[in-house]
Formats: C-alpha cells, structure tokens, sequence
C-alpha cells in the first residue's frame, strides 16, 4: 500500500490524549526501565505517532537523554508532534524529536536499526494479519524491548444499559474487522495474534489491561466516542441506522450531561525480545 489511507483527526487524537495518558498500564514502564540500556541516548521510534501523544506520556516516566523519531503517513499530524514535543525525561535530560513520514506496514529492520525501543499506540486494530506478521518480523529483526499500548480489545460497557448496545457493539466490531483493499483488518483480534506473534518469534510478552473509564468528567470525549462508534456500526449494518435514531438522542443527552459512563477496554503489551526476559 501506499502512505496514503483513511485519515485520523487531529481533534480526536487531541481530545483523547489525557483518557490515553491515565489508561496506560504505567507498571509496564517499570519493567521496560529494567530493559534498556543503563546509560546513553535512547532511540525510540514511535510508530503511528499522530500528534506525538505517546512520546509525551512516556519519555517524562524514562530517565535519561532520549531521541523520538515519530513516524506516521499524514504529514499534518507529524507537524503536530515536532511542534508539541515531550517534555524533559524523568532525571532532567534532553528529549529530542525528529518527524518520518512513512508507511509503517513497509518499514524494514535496517529502518529502525537504532532504536533501543519501539512503541506504538491504538494503532494494532488497523492493521492486516499481514501487516502485524511484518511488524513482528521487523521488530524482532531489531531485537529491542518493543511497547504496544491502547490496543482495543472489542469490550465496552456503558452505564446506564440500553438494549441496543449490545447490537451497535457487535456491527462496531464488525466494522472493525472490515475487509479493505489490503486485506481484512484486526480489530480487536490484534491483541491474541500479536502476543502469539510475538511469542513464536521467542519473545516474552506481558499484558496488562488499559481500559478508558469515561465519566462525567469527559463527557466531550464521551460523546465524541459514542458518535464514531455508533457511526461505523451503522456504516457497517445499514438497517441500524433508522433504529438507533432514539438511541443515539438518548446517549448523547446522557453524555453532555454527565449521565453516560462508558468503559472501553484496551490491552498494552511489553514485547521483550529473546534473552531479556522479566
Ligand atoms: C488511532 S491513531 C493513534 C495515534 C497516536 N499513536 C496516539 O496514540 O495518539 C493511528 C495513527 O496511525 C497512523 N497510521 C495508520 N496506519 C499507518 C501506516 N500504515 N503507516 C503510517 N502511519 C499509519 C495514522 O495516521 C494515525 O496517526
């Protein structure tokens, strides 16, 4: 494929960043921190960066100098992330970043060479069963510690229950295991394909929960989350679209008034390679 394909909005990323920043499994960075080179500048390729968020949660939690080279396919969002780098690491040093455009499901080992991690974040569920055999095959060519954090896991509750959530959760993931003209993505299949994977290539992996608990307090980003969600279960199963005209009132009411609890589940995966395990 190209580096061209379907678009991720600025606004949503910007919306999400602090849901994504308090649902990230931190005792993985622990672990991580015990896996990386005791001294020297730490390269880390972020792969499907958006606006840089992972590179602002994480190089604050690692200690020492830190070198981000941040890839994506949209060049918009690239200029967002070099112009919003991470803040200075945990002990004071220098973060630095650089801006790639690439096509990640083309990337080759020798491409990410020196990096001493690679991360990537709520991008497995939209690649091919293809792509993530490539991705794995990359990573264990480069043979660092490798964080996957955000991954959907295809299970959402939302309270107070409606009776039809559980048909919008299924068109959802559906929709999210569509057949595009690179093959059929994940969805939420990513995460089981990735630790086995990942394991077959003789890497530990360790996984751990990282759900969204949305509240009143987000009611934005709530409702936002809804309006996609429902939208791509309605684009996937057209006849949802007349039904859920009265839920979709309904929940978005809840939401701005802080009445709509939602709680979306991620997995995060630390992949430590052949001969570093825990
Ligand atoms: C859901 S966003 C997540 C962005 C960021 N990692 C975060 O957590 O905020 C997925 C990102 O992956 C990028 N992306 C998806 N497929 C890609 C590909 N094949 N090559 C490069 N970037 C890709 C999108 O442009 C988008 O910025």
């Amino acid at each position: 494929m190209t580096v061209e394909g379907i678009r991720v909005s600025r606004r949503w990323l910007v919306l999400r960043e602090p849901a994504d920043a308090a649902a990230r499994a931190s005792d993985l960075v622990e672990h991580l921190g015990r896996h990386l080179p005791a001294t020297g500048r730490r390269v880390i390729h972020d792969l499907g960066c958006g606006t840089g968020a992972m590179g602002r949660w994480l190089a604050p939690l690692l200690p020492g100098p830190q070198h981000w080279v941040v890839h994506d396919r949209d060049t918009d969002l690239l200029l967002v992330a070099a112009a919003d780098p991470p803040g200075p690491a945990a002990d004071g040093a220098g973060v630095t970043v650089e801006g790639k455009r690439s096509d990640i499901t083309r990337l080759r080992a020798a491409d990410l060479a020196d990096a001493t991690l690679i991360t990537t974040s709520a991008l497995l569920d939209l690649l091919t069963a293809d792509d993530l055999a490539g991705l794995v095959a990359v990573c264990a060519g480069v043979g660092c510690p490798v964080l996957l954090t955000l991954s959907v896991v295809g299970r959402v509750a939302l309270t107070p229950v409606d009776p039809l959530d559980r048909r919008v959760a299924a068109a959802f993931d559906a929709h999210q295991r569509r057949t595009t003209e690179r093959g059929r993505l994940l969805g939420p299949d990513a995460v089981a394909l990735a630790v086995e994977e990942f394991r077959r290539v003789g890497a530990e992996v360790l996984v751990r929960p990282s759900p969204w608990q949305l509240g009143a307090v987000h009611a934005d980003l709530a409702a936002e989350w809804f309006t996609g969600w429902v939208g791509a279960a309605c684009e996937q199963q057209s006849e949802l679209a007349t039904e859920t005209d009265g839920y979709r009132h309904r929940r978005l009411a809840q939401a701005t008034a802080g009445q709509l609890a939602v709680t979306v589940d991620h997995a995060d995966l630390l992949v430590l390679p052949r001969g570093q395990s825990v």
